[in-house]
């Protein structure tokens, strides 16, 4: 045990009998522990980038979440393929108005680009006051009374007047069309106009700014002539989006991410980035350029992926949060869950694949790296960002068992990287769990390639936290760092309970007080959308309008805003053996100040002589942040108000002071 930054384990008396006694003698407390903190030593560097996010695609993140789009199935390229019932009309319906008439069928022969095959074609038998399509979103279309959404749609004529029969003239003519917002009641609350003319594909918009606010709007595409239409990529996005970014985030949602201060973000998954089956692996260069020239695929989690929330948003989102961008490919293989072989299923790419594979992630550093005039450099740069992203670190495989397949593939990427890119940081990874056969023979591979970061993954109950505090003390400090990237208390029945976050609270500090070799740590998962969650318990939930953050966000984000770059000796003595009492201290050196954090799992109070002398009288302004609950069995509701709230006061003490740490709290005292 590195005991110099860790707590020593109570051997000592009850403390229950000696508060009993003192209560006789009319003393009210006693300290029932001291956290000691060595004010002289140095200290050691630890990572100043500790507490980060994670995002997944999971739980409707990306499409229907954090990506603004708020049509459902734009480029009808949904199928059964992602989940059972879904076609491309799925989410879209035929619109007939006054004695219109019409039909739509599927295009293929004409798409807008390769990698966007299918296309939807009206046919408009008779115009009646219009006839077209609707889409009622993700579940619903929120807008707002005076805010502006783009409307905007790809489309050709097919051809005008009856099919085949029409006059020359008529094929000349154009077709008018109307885009509505309509709301519950049908009552059109926007409008734009449009004229669609020739054969090439072209794109039309237009802002449409509706004069009511509804949360059940419906999205309405009207021709207005006899004729066939041919329509892709149609979509409505609000203009105001997080920082004003085009093609960008959900403005709530993203903001309440962004006010974690995330130090880094790993992206875009998970097991969604080996995938299930050999080619199903998330391929970022089907992320990037023009959306409409993306190439939407199934997510492993069963539903659709427009990745118009692509590479080029992720990096964007990472600079503008000020967070360091962590992309993770595939290692070559996928998941080992894939098929009907749960745990065994894992398969490699041809080896004779590879080399174009490589190439691919070689090619992703250069894009986000290479200069604006560089092949790949260039497309960055066309898309907005001509100044690199300044990438420095990389994921390669997720939670992938760790066989002979995966370790030749994962060597391959590893040598090819380092050649060309010695900069990089290749991140490696060591299995699903916390330990076990993958985690060993991680770990072991690990120290063959003296890897300089792995991944490790652990989803545990609440006490796992408690009873492994000492875990990063005995790790090989001459070994690889750690990255933390997916964790979670897990309650039996899976909710956000605040013992759940005091627990996760438990293992930062531990992470926190290990950062010389813990670098990187993200709860998982982040988001997920109500009505589409498959995995909880997740960080933060949210519906079409709104956003709840639970319990566990307030830990993560009360940790990443009193984070250090010092860990400071301090010692902790402990009533009780077992006791769910710990502690971490760091030094931030850009204000300067000492920050305690100090976890109280305990059903009640626990009092604690803080002693910051080191032999030295001395006088400290004092910031108080307490995050507690009385009952470790309360979770945030919808729509209420958060079950804990956060108290932060500020006052003065002297080197020595007493402290009462509540029940099921985070205290962080920040002190200069
Ligand atoms: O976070 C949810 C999933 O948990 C991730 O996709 C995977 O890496 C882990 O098993």
């Amino acid at each position: 045990m590195n005991n110099e930054y860790s707590q020593e384990k109570g051997r000592s008396s009850k403390r229950s009998a000696v508060l009993f006694s003192l209560s006789l003698l009319g003393v009210s407390s006693l300290p029932a522990a001291t956290l000691k903190i060595d004010m002289q030593d140095e200290g050691k560097a630890i990572s100043p980038d500790l507490v980060g996010i994670f995002y997944e695609d999971l739980n409707y993140a990306a499409d229907g979440g954090l990506y603004a789009e708020l049509i459902q199935n734009r480029s009808f390229e949904y199928s059964a393929t992602e989940t059972a019932s879904w076609g491309p009309f799925s989410f879209w319906d035929l619109v007939e108005t006054g004695d219109g008439k019409g039909r739509l069928s599927l295009g293929n022969m004409r798409p807008v680009h390769v990698n966007n095959p299918h296309y939807l074609l009206l046919n408009v038998e008779a115009a009646g006051l219009g006839v077209g399509v609707a889409n009622e979103g993700f579940d619903q279309i929120p807008v707002e009374a005076g805010k502006s959404y783009e409307v905007s749609f790809w489309a050709y004529q097919a051809y005008m007047g009856e099919k085949w029969g029409g006059s020359p003239e008529e094929e000349e003519e154009a077709m008018p069309m109307v885009a509505r917002l309509e709301n519950e009641v049908g009552e059109v609350i926007a409008e734009s106009s449009f004229v669609v003319q020739g054969r090439q594909w072209k794109q039309h918009s237009a802002a449409l700014v509706p004069n009511a606010t509804t949360d059940k709007a419906r999205f309405v595409l009207l021709a207005e002539r006899a004729g066939g239409i041919a329509l892709d990529m149609v979509s409505l996005f609000p203009h105001d989006t997080f920082m004003g970014r085009e093609n960008g985030l959900r403005k709530d949602l993203a903001q309440t991410i962004a006010d974690l201060k995330p130090k880094f973000m790993r992206f875009p998954g998970g097991c969604l980035v080996h995938g299930q089956g050999i080619h199903q692996y998330y391929d970022w260069k089907d992320s990037v350029g023009p959306l409409e020239q993306r190439k939407a695929f199934r997510n492993l989690w069963g539903y659709h992926q427009t990745l118009g929330l692509g590479y080029h948003e992720f990096f964007q989102f990472s600079e503008d949060m000020g967070a360091i961008p962590i992309p993770v490919v595939s290692a070559g293989v996928c998941c080992q869950h894939s098929g009907d072989s749960p745990g065994r299923g894992q398969e490699g790419l041809p080896l004779d694949e590879m080399p174009d594979y490589i190439e691919d992630v070689l090619d992703l550093i250069e894009w986000a790296n290479g200069p604006a005039d560089s092949e790949w450099g260039s497309v960055r740069a066309e898309a907005g960002h001509p100044e690199p992203f300044g990438l420095k670190y990389l994921g390669v495989g997720n939670e992938d068992a760790i066989t002979s397949i995966f370790e030749v593939r994962f060597q391959m990427i590893r040598d090819a990287v380092e050649k060309r890119y010695p900069d990089i940081v290749v991140i490696g990874t060591v299995g699903p769990f916390a330990s076990g056969e993958d985690y060993d023979n991680g770990w072991e591979f690990t120290r063959e390639l003296n890897l300089d970061i792995i991944d490790e993954h652990y989803y545990v109950e609440p006490d796992w936290f408690w009873e492994n505090q000492e875990r990063y003390d005995a790790y090989d400090r001459e070994s690889a760092e750690v990255y933390v990237g997916e964790y979670a208390a897990h309650e039996p029945n899976r909710a956000n309970t605040m013992r759940s976050a005091i627990a996760e609270a438990a293992g930062l500090v531990s992470f926190e007080r290990n950062a010389d070799i813990v670098r990187f740590a993200s709860y998982a998962p982040m988001l997920s959308r109500r009505g589409h969650t498959q995995w909880r318990p997740d960080l933060i939930y949210f519906d079409a309008t709104q956003v709840y953050p639970t319990l566990n966000y307030e830990v993560q984000r009360l940790f990443s805003v009193n984070s250090g770059d010092t860990a400071l000796p301090f010692s902790f003595r402990e009533v009780e053996d077992g006791e769910k009492l710990v502690a971490s201290v760091v030094r931030d050196s850009k204000s300067g100040d000492i920050i305690v954090k100090v976890v109280n799992g305990e059903p009640e109070a626990i009092s604690s002589s803080i002693d910051l002398s080191s032999g030295k009288e001395t006088q400290y302004d004092l910031k108080s942040v307490v995050f507690s609950h009385e009952n470790a069995d309360a979770v945030n509701q919808d729509g209420e108000a958060p079950q804990a709230v956060t108290v932060v006061e500020s006052g003065e003490v002297r080197s020595q002071f007493e402290r009462e740490f509540p029940a099921n709290s985070l205290t962080i005292l920040r002190l200069r």
